[in-house]
């Protein structure tokens, strides 16, 4: 379904008017569609039908507690890579056997956290790091759930090489590495290896990366198999990409699904943000000034790369319409800039767009994952609120900072 839709000219979420949210709270803001989330939620959820699986929504994508609120109702568990995020899923009350801890830097603070917590798995990345782990979970006399994240180093085809993990980047361990981890799996007494791990990137359009990274956990585990080792859980992480641009096609889930049946004897744990959140909110901001300045078009607009930072960080294409449909604008090459003093701060360089108006409000698209979230104060802005809809209310989820939150702490 879509929720971002012009009634009358004017674009709407759900049910709610966004030109009368701008007038009433100010811009930019984010805005996000209950719905959708609900939507893309149930949609992987079923794809998945009868293999046994638990998704564990990826709080990278998007931690506002509001919003894994609404993934905890649906029965979602948690992927945290940051005691920070294991904080805010605890906070919501969310089931520990539903979550899964990350990452390829853990803390003795952060793995002590998760293992008083009792949590479903922490997924190591390192022989060093397994040493640690054993000898805290020794010192707090508990047998902890780990998997090995292993890097097949299949190439992911993903958007852009900084959200590539496969072969040369610093993510898990090479498979034969890994194996002599399971192998000597005895030695320690204070870890129950329970699991794999393999992410391979992130925003990744085609199944065949994925597929052919399945099929070598696949050989692997059977592997293990023969030599007694019989694994509960297969984490095959996150990485289903999203369209953000107009000719891009929707991500085949049910070819995902059917290469993900492999595993049949086996609990298959997916750890997906963007598919879930991607497409369910947009950025509202408002054109301030328009120039022209060495034969370039320049709308400059309220909001820039503090607010998100995708489009400077990995070129990243975001589309941008009018919440007012435009008739009869020019169409002209423009270049959507925000205010921050960096010539990297723009959503658009030389899009063809219809040019719109000083005062004109626009919507960035696709911005609920990893919008927010690696969102920053940079150049002393405040941070901006985040609004959810549902149906025809909205409530304010997470409030605009002031000026006296800038020097909080200093
Ligand atoms: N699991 C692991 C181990 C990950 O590293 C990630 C993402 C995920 C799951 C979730 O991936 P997803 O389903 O959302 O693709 N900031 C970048 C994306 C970075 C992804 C980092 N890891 C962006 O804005 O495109």
């Amino acid at each position: 379904m879509e929720v971002f839709r012009y009634v009358g000219g004017k674009l709407y979420c759900e049910g709610v008017s966004i030109e009368k949210i701008a007038k009433e709270l100010g811009t930019p803001f984010y805005m996000y569609s209950h719905s959708k989330i609900e939507e893309n939620y149930r949609e992987l959820d079923a794809a998945l039908g009868r293999i046994p699986h638990l998704i564990c929504y990826a709080v990278k994508a998007n931690s506002n507690l509001s919003i894994l609120g609404i993934l905890k109702n649906l029965g979602s568990g948690f992927d945290v890579l940051s005691g920070g995020e294991l904080y805010k899923v605890l906070k919501i009350k969310a089931d520990p056997r539903k979550i899964v801890f990350d990452g390829v830097g853990k803390t003795k603070e952060e793995i002590e956290y998760g293992i008083l917590n009792n949590i479903l798995m922490f997924n190591v990345e390192s022989f060093s790091e397994l040493l640690i782990l054993d000898n805290i979970a020794k010192k707090l006399k508990k047998e902890v759930p780990v998997g090995i994240r292993i890097n097949f180093g299949i190439d992911p085809h993903s958007a852009h090489r900084y959200i590539d993990t496969s072969k040369g980047s610093k993510f898990g361990l090479e498979a034969n590495e890994a194996k002599k981890i399971y192998l000597q799996a005895k030695k320690f007494k204070n870890i129950k290896l329970v699991g794999l791990h393999s992410h391979i990137g992130s925003q990744i359009l085609e199944v065949k990366p994925f597929e052919m990274t399945f099929k070598l956990i696949f050989s692997f585990v059977e592997e293990l198999k023969k030599q007694g080792i019989n694994l509960k859980y297969i984490d095959v992480g996150g990485g289903l990409g999203i369209p953000y641009k107009e000719n891009e096609n929707k991500f085949p889930l049910k070819e995902y699904a059917r290469a993900l049946s492999l595993f049949k004897n086996c609990k298959v744990i997916l750890e997906t943000g963007r598919f879930i959140v991607g497409n369910s909110a947009i950025l509202v901001t408002k054109v301030l000034y328009i120039k022209n300045s060495f034969g370039k078009t320049f709308v400059i607009v309220d909001s820039g790369m503090n607010d998100l930072i995708r489009p400077s960080l990995y070129g990243a294409y975001h589309r941008i319409i009018p919440i007012i449909k435009l008739s009869n604008y020019p169409i002209v090459r423009s270049n959507v800039v925000g205010p921050v003093c960096e010539t990297g701060d723009f959503f658009a360089l030389n899009r063809k767009m219809p040019l719109p108006k000083e005062g004109d409000l626009l919507a960035v698209r696709d911005t609920g994952a990893y919008g927010f979230e690696m969102s920053s104060n940079y150049n002393s802005h405040c941070r901006i609120p985040q609004i959810l809809v549902k149906g025809k209310q909205f409530s304010i989820i997470r409030q605009r900072e002031k000026y006296a939150d800038l020097i909080k702490g200093e």
